[in-house]
């Protein structure tokens, strides 16, 4: 507890003395979060997280999440200092579409608009017309289908199977999926609703297509929250990462927040609802970070940042 409480005070006052801000995804272990919100940081979904790096004053950024976070903080803030954690941060949906596969799969298809969820790298990126998010992908595709775009969709094929679903839209889906979400069952998730008939179910769209039909509420990590605040339920079973607990209970005081069971159990899923990637975040990492950005400072290739750029920058006018 004492080497918590040395870190807690050390990072605040390199923080200040950095003019530097922390920025934390909904996943982070409870005492990042803590940190980012006593600090004037921000703890966020993806697209918030964006915009706040973008939109702050800072001279540097810590993203506390995984690495396409940092890489996007670095691509919209080129003048600022982007530092992680650790640079190890990575996600399955970035590891399953390497750039040079992605690339011959949309030169296949020329006459598609590309369309890639943001959990991808800048290399990726480059090769999009659109980013979007969870929070914004569903207009954004929307608005594609009603000018007559046929699309392909990268790289999360629950994602965008629920997207086409709810849209109609003709879309060509890569096959990536996240390993957190991938592993919740709906079997399972019946069997926990028996035991509590009242609950309300929230699901993140990563999740398979027999889990979100389940739900009271499907949505991006911020939609989820604000459903748990809206809904008149005094129970949730909430099919996300746990670490979305922290803000949610916040949001929801006094709500019943149960974790949405998984098909394996410790010994045999991969990840049992934590994403191991977010988990690296710790704070003796973040103040590493801070003493020596070596190893820890993001760094994108100018020509590369300058078209990753164009399509998250329609994102976020598009959402603005
Ligand atoms: P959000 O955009 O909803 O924050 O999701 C990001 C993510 O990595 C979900 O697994
Ligand atoms: Fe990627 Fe899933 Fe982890 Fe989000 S929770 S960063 S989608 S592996």
């Amino acid at each position: 507890v004492d080497q918590q409480q040395f870190y807690v005070q050390e990072i605040k006052s390199l923080l200040k003395q950095k003019n530097a801000k922390l920025i934390a995804h909904y996943y982070t272990d409870p005492e990042i979060q803590a940190l980012a919100e006593a600090t004037g940081g921000c703890i966020s979904d993806s697209l918030e997280m964006a915009r706040f790096g973008r939109d702050c004053d800072a001279d540097t950024l810590i993203i506390a999440g995984v690495k396409f976070m940092g890489e996007t903080a670095k691509i919209l803030s080129p003048e600022k200092t982007v530092l992680m954690p650790t640079l190890e941060a990575t996600c399955s949906l970035d590891i399953g579409c390497p750039e040079d596969k992605f690339a011959a799969f949309c030169d296949a298809h020329p006459d598609h608009t590309v369309v890639v969820y943001a959990n991808t790298s800048a290399a990726v990126k480059a090769r999009a017309d659109w980013v979007v998010t969870s929070s914004i992908a569903l207009e954004i595709v929307e608005h594609l289908d009603s000018l007559g775009e046929k699309i392909i969709w990268a790289p999360d094929r629950h994602l965008g199977a629920y997207i086409a679903k709810k849209t109609g839209a003709d879309m060509l889906m890569w096959q990536g999926e996240c390993i957190v979400h991938d592993e919740f069952s709906a079997k399972a998730l019946l069997d926990m609703k028996h035991l509590y008939p009242d609950a309300a179910i929230l699901v993140h769209p990563e999740s398979p297509a027999s889990v979100v039909a389940l739900a009271d509420a499907v949505g991006s990590t911020t939609q989820l929250i604000k459903a748990a605040q809206t809904l008149p339920n005094s129970h949730f079973i909430v099919a996300t990462d746990r670490g979305i607990f922290y803000k949610m209970q916040q949001a929801a005081p006094g709500k019943i927040l149960l974790e949405a069971p998984t098909a394996g159990n410790g010994a045999t899923c991969k990840s049992c609802a934590h994403c191991p990637w977010m988990a690296m975040n710790g704070l003796q990492a973040i103040y590493q970070s801070l003493t020596d950005n070596s190893g820890h400072e993001i760094k994108v290739d100018e020509a590369l940042r300058q078209r990753a750029l164009v399509p998250l920058d329609r994102m976020l006018a598009f959402s603005a």
